[in-house]
């Protein structure tokens, strides 16, 4: 199956809001987060999940969510909550949703298996076959060990989501506070978890999201762990509160001098390596030496800050011959 999505979406910001809260969904629609996702699982109190569904299918088709990408998180398959989630949202509102993630993933049946269901639903409402994509949430042990096979498990997935709060909690990590260090550990307890998967969502050419920050007014600790993931490469991270939106778009787009310096690598680059510069295989940019490893990179910077609307403030001029 090929699918005609516009991938990749940009998601340097992607904000929570529970689906059981109006107030929060008409807020979030003023929101410059980047995605948007309408919770059915954790934010959402047992209780109050079956009139959820239907709040949010509301909100899906009546509010202004223009310019974000339309997620709804879905409970997980080990509760008795999920075919009901999925089958109401979207034959409810599958034409206003883009992804639907799925929680606490442990191995690819469980993607195919969502996968399965939309298809059936898409067929027996006439939409089209394969449209919506699927975010999976890595968030236990057994979830990260059979990373590569879920992130393999469907054309639809989108993403590879990690969740700090209940992986911390499945491995028994010594630490309350989401996203921070658990004391007494020398260096980063993350960096083994965030790689894995980060390796598996570019091995099937997905994006890798970093989950929540919870120390919700603490924005200078939320841009210090954003920047954690985005220095490995991750394209984005939750966003839980109005004040982590603009941090989350700032950490996860590059600086305008980076910005500028790949545009001006790629100039480069074209103008050596075609006929009337030469048609050199590697050339000099200033004092830096550019070949096609270098245009690869500066392919990954200048496609980052043309997704977020960056604008080159320098022009390459082609040197004397
Ligand atoms: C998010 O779902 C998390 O568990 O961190
Ligand atoms: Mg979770």
């Amino acid at each position: 199956m090929t699918r005609p999505v516009n991938r990749p979406r940009p998601r340097r910001s992607c904000l929570a809001v529970p689906g059981s809260n109006p107030r929060f969904l008409e807020k979030a629609q003023g929101l410059a987060a980047d995605q948007v996702f309408l919770d059915l699982e954790d934010a959402c109190a047992p209780l109050a999940k079956p009139d959820a569904r239907h709040t949010v299918v509301k909100f899906l088709n009546e509010g202004d969510w223009t310019g974000k990408t339309r997620v709804v998180r879905v409970n997980d398959w080990t509760t008795e909550w999920t075919y009901r989630d999925v089958v109401t949202v979207v034959e409810g509102a599958g034409q206003n949703l883009d992804c639907v993630m799925l929680p606490k993933v442990q191995d690819a049946q469980q993607i195919v298996a969502l996968d399965l269901l939309l298809t059936q639903i898409e067929k027996a409402m006439g939409f089209e076959v394969g449209r919506i994509g699927i975010e999976a949430q890595i968030e236990n042990a057994r979830g990260l060990v059979n990373v590569d096979a879920i992130a393999g498990a469907s054309p639809r997935l989108e993403t590879i989501v990690f969740g700090p709060a209940d992986f911390m909690a499945s491995i028994n990590m010594k630490s309350l506070v989401v996203g921070e260090q658990p004391p007494g550990y020398p260096a980063d307890a993350y960096h083994y978890i965030l790689m894995r998967i980060l390796m598996a969502a570019r091995m099937h050419d997905l994006q890798a999201i970093d989950g929540p920050y919870l120390q919700i007014r603490n924005v200078d600790g939320f841009r210090e762990v954003a920047g954690r993931a985005a220095a490995l490469g991750y394209d984005g991270k939750w966003v839980l509160h109005p004040g982590q939106v603009e941090a989350a778009n700032e950490v996860f787009s590059p600086s305008q001098e980076d910005f500028d310096h790949a545009e001006l690598i790629l100039d480069a680059y074209d103008h050596h390596t075609s006929e009337a510069g030469g048609r050199k295989g590697s050339a000099m940019l200033g004092d830096e030496m550019i070949d096609e490893a270098s245009r690869k990179m500066a392919l990954v910077v200048s496609g980052k800050g043309r997704a977020a609307g960056m604008v080159r403030t320098s022009s390459f001029t082609a040197p004397e011959v």
